[in-house]
């Protein structure tokens, strides 16, 4: 079985979000497996560096405009092909410019990466490889679905995987001709959305199959909320959305053998005390208050709801409370946080930016995590939270929903609470889980049992890699069925 996954970032080469850490993680629990995976990716500066000694395999003289030469090299435990096109990648900044506006020609960008994801299925790789499947990630993928339909490629099987619906890869129609893609997909039932055209639903359409990155997200896609004008795609199609969880890369994640936190040594929790202790001087805050110390690893983007947290912070520091976030995205919300910062010194620290590093640090030495998203298709955060000891508190939406159990009393009797969860968009809401979270944190007890449920909560990729692989098996069943 040969799969061919083509996504625009991956751990460890480039990461803007959790799209990169699944394009890294899924692929590797894949070929423990037995499957042969490689994975394209465009040719930034992250990705050429590892890759420059490689074997050119495949080239086309002009895809859009460019020259395109595709290397392959083992890079972090994972069969890289690296997209050589540096005019459209060789720049800092994947999808937007250092001011954060989208690159004026991302539909270019990322037609071409999915143009060359079809030429790689259509025509094989020079050392003789070629796929069975193509497992396309996201808009910036969307077009390869269809140009494989439209050259006619019909032994190669597509699979789409949406992390998020309410990023489409939307580009003015007169780029259509430009971009190669056929005339006659303009309509309504195509590629073409309110007069534009919509690379995401290109992939809704002409790919095999769909599926998306939660099973509570899956259902949530089909209404208008949470589908962003796709809904009605996804219904019409034959098979909706199936919703397979994510994992974690439970090796790069894992507390005992975490170079970022020296102090986890054993089973026990007991590392967490100086990790924690750690975190407060890095952010220069007070050791002596008495409340939980809340940690916040995110984009700063509206998803993810965290001006609800500027709502109730105040509330949170005068009962005793700490906060550390790293982040960065939306300049208002950036601003807003270093302001807080600077009003509350001692009980709020505030790094914007992005920093691997200080991600784990804040993992394993806050005590709860905070995952306030108005949506959340799986989410990452909660779960590395969860195996570093921080109890996550969430909203009950997409992802969040599907991994955290809620301290309700039913939990809480049986033993199995890992978390708090609130009704999305709330702050009222948020407030009375922080409460709770307060309320927990001071029976010592139980929260140490939530700690230890947390930390032994399944979130390695064995399930899912399994699920995938009986999709591309039906998938190959079904090309193998055409083909007689
Ligand atoms: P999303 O993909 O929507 O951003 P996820 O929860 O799936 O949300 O994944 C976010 C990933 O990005 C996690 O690995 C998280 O640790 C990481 N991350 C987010 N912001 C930062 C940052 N500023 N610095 C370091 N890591 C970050
Ligand atoms: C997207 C989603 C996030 C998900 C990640 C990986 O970025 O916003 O919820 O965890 O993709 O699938």
């Amino acid at each position: 079985m040969r799969v061919l996954f083509v996504a625009s970032e991956c751990v460890p080469l480039v990461k803007t979000g959790g799209l990169a850490d699944v394009a890294g993680a899924l692929p590797k629990a894949l070929t423990s497996r037995g499957v042969d995976v490689r994975v394209l990716l465009p040719g930034y500066p992250g990705v050429t560096a590892p890759s420059a000694e490689g074997e050119a395999v495949w080239r086309e003289a002009d895809v859009f405009g460019q020259p395109a030469t595709v290397r392959r090299a083992p890079v972090g435990g994972l069969d890289v092909l690296a997209l050589d096109m540096p005019a459209y990648f060789e720049r800092d900044g994947l999808y937007v410019t250092p001011e954060g506006e989208d690159w004026p020609d991302n539909p270019f960008r990322f037609a071409a990466l999915s143009w060359v994801a079809a030429g790689i299925a259509r025509d094989g790789l020079a050392d003789g490889w070629r796929p069975d499947i193509v497992h396309a990630h996201d808009w910036q993928t969307g077009l390869a679905p269809l140009y494989l339909q439209d050259w006619g490629v019909r032994d190669v099987a597509s699979i789409l995987t949406i992390h998020n619906m309410s990023y489409q890869g939307v580009c003015e129609a007169e780029l259509r001709r430009d971009l190669k893609l056929p005339e006659t997909g303009f309509t309504a039932q195509g590629y073409e959305f309110y007069g534009k055209v919509n690379f995401l639903k290109a992939g809704l359409i002409h790919s095999d199959l769909v599926t998306t990155v939660s099973p509570t997200y899956a259902r949530e896609l089909e209404s208008p909320e949470f589908g962003w004008g796709l809904e009605g795609v996804l219904a019409a199609r034959q098979e909706r959305a199936i919703g397979i969880l994510n994992g974690i890369d439970t090796e790069l994640w894992d507390p005992m053998s975490d170079p970022a936190v020296p102090s986890f040594t054993s089973r026990s929790l007991s590392g967490r005390k100086a990790a924690r202790k750690a975190l407060l001087q890095t952010f220069s805050l007070d050791a002596g208050r008495t409340g939980p110390l809340f940690g916040v690893v995110s984009r700063l983007t509206d998803q993810k709801g965290l001006d609800l947290l500027l709502g109730i912070l105040p509330d949170m520091l005068r009962v005793d409370g700490s906060l550390v976030l790293l982040g960065s995205g939306d300049r208002r919300l950036e601003q807003a946080f270093l302001t807080a910062a600077r009003d509350h010194a001692g009980s709020v620290g505030v790094r914007i930016g992005y920093d691997e590093d200080l991600a784990h640090r804040i993992y394993a030495g806050s005590d709860a995590v905070l995952v306030p998203s108005r949506f959340e298709p799986c989410g990452l955060t909660q779960m590395y939270a969860m195996r570093y000891g921080a109890l996550p508190v969430v909203a009950r939406t997409g992802g969040l929903a599907d991994t955290v159990i809620d301290a309700n009393s039913a939990a809480v009797s049986a033993g199995v609470a890992t978390g708090f969860q609130f009704d999305p968009g709330s702050r009222e809401a948020f407030a009375n889980a922080i409460a709770k979270v307060f309320a927990v944190f001071s029976e010592r007890s139980l929260w140490r049992q939530m700690q230890r449920n947390a930390m032994r909560h399944p979130v390695g990729w064995d399930g899912p890699a399994e699920r995938y692989i009986d999709l591309y098996a039906r998938l190959m069943a079904a090309k193998e069925g055409k083909k007689r």
